[in-house]
């Protein structure tokens, strides 16, 4: 049996730092206030002219550099993210173009904080049913571009960052079962309302910021990723003590805690990286992922469970042994 095997991660954070009392000084907020409600602490923002692919591209060399493979072995580029530099190219064929790579098949997934475990499910397939040997799949954005830096409810949520892994097909273990969803009644909970259809000034101005009701998309939260985690269990015959490491997307830490708790989980065992980078969308879980490889506390053959909920609303999961 092929499986998709994760063989290098890598990560990306613009240099730039902003704190929680870097925004006081914008908005009406506090930092007591984010800390209890949210756990972020700061987050990184792009400076001015960074890309989210000059984000990715950090990312995906570091990734490319773990695993230890010649970037031009690569055949198939999967790039997540809502905030893409162009309307086209997809941001996936620029990144590929930067990498010398030219030939393979290269894209664009949307599905916003879902994005990275969108692409990581389509990279399974593509490895599982032998049309890849090695993917790139990758979660970049910088969400700063579409927030209202007047709006205290959501600015004080998001950063940027990119974070990559090296998919490779093995005949010793990987991907074990990947679960994605997906309900569009939803989209007025949390969307950039503006686009090629609507608003298209707003787009030029440069004003197509996110809107969001918070409270609501917490509650739905909460309890999606609660059944997520269900259904990944169950799909595999497999209990939640058998699960070593949940690294989940990074947009609250008393949703993070909610699932963690879900599990049974002590939250030695659950990543948490939204201290230092608020939530940063598609590139959340494999930032989150490489921060936690790198440190070793993630050890070959340990079981990983990656989960996310986004816009949309979309969520899904991803049993991986490392
Ligand atoms: N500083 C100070 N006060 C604030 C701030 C702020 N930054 N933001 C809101 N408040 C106020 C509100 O105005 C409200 O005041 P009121 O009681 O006088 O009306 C009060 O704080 C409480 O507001 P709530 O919205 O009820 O606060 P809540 O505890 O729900 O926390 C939060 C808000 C952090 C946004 C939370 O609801 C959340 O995390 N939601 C989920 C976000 C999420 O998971 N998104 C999905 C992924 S993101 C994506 O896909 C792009």
């Amino acid at each position: 049996m092929t499986y998709a095997r994760i063989t290098g991660t890598g990560g990306y954070l613009p240099e730039n730092i902003m704190t929680n009392h870097d925004l006081e000084k914008i908005v009406d907020t506090t930092d007591q206030w984010i800390r209890e409600r949210t756990g972020i602490e700061q987050r990184h923002i792009a400076v001015e002219g960074q890309t989210m692919v000059d984000l990715a591209e950090m990312a995906a060399r570091r990734a490319i550099e773990a695993a230890d493979i010649d970037a031009q072995d690569i055949d198939l580029i999967i790039l997540a993210t809502s905030t893409p530099d162009k309307i086209f190219p997809s941001s996936a064929c620029i990144l590929q173009a930067r990498l010398d790579i030219h030939g393979c098949p290269a894209f664009d997934v949307q599905a916003v904080c879902t994005g990275f475990i969108y692409a990581m499910t389509i990279a399974e397939k593509f490895i599982t049913t032998g049309s890849s040997k090695k993917a790139l799949v990758i979660g970049a954005e910088v969400f700063s571009h579409i927030l209202n830096w007047k709006d205290r409810t959501t600015c004080v949520l998001f950063g940027d960052g990119a974070g990559a892994v090296i998919l490779e097909a093995s005949e010793d273990t990987g991907i074990l079962s990947t679960h994605i969803h997906a309900d569009g009644k939803y989209e007025n909970l949390l969307l950039v309302p503006y686009g090629i259809a609507d608003g298209y000034d707003k787009v030029k101005a440069g004003e197509a910021f996110i809107e969001m009701k918070g409270n609501e998309v917490f509650k739905v939260a909460v309890n999606t990723l609660g059944r997520i985690v269900d259904e990944t269990l169950a799909a595999n015959n497999m209990m939640k003590s058998d699960i070593d490491w949940l690294v989940p997307h990074q947009a609250n830490i008393r949703i993070i805690t909610a699932t963690a708790k879900k599990l049974k989980m002590s939250m030695d065992q659950v990543v948490v990286t939204i201290n230092k980078h608020g939530n940063t969308s598609a590139a959340s879980v494999p930032l989150a992922l490489d921060v936690a490889v790198r440190d070793g506390r993630i050890k070959p053959n340990e079981l990983l469970l990656l989960e996310a909920f986004g816009g949309g609303f979309t969520w899904g999961s991803v049993l991986t042994r490392f």
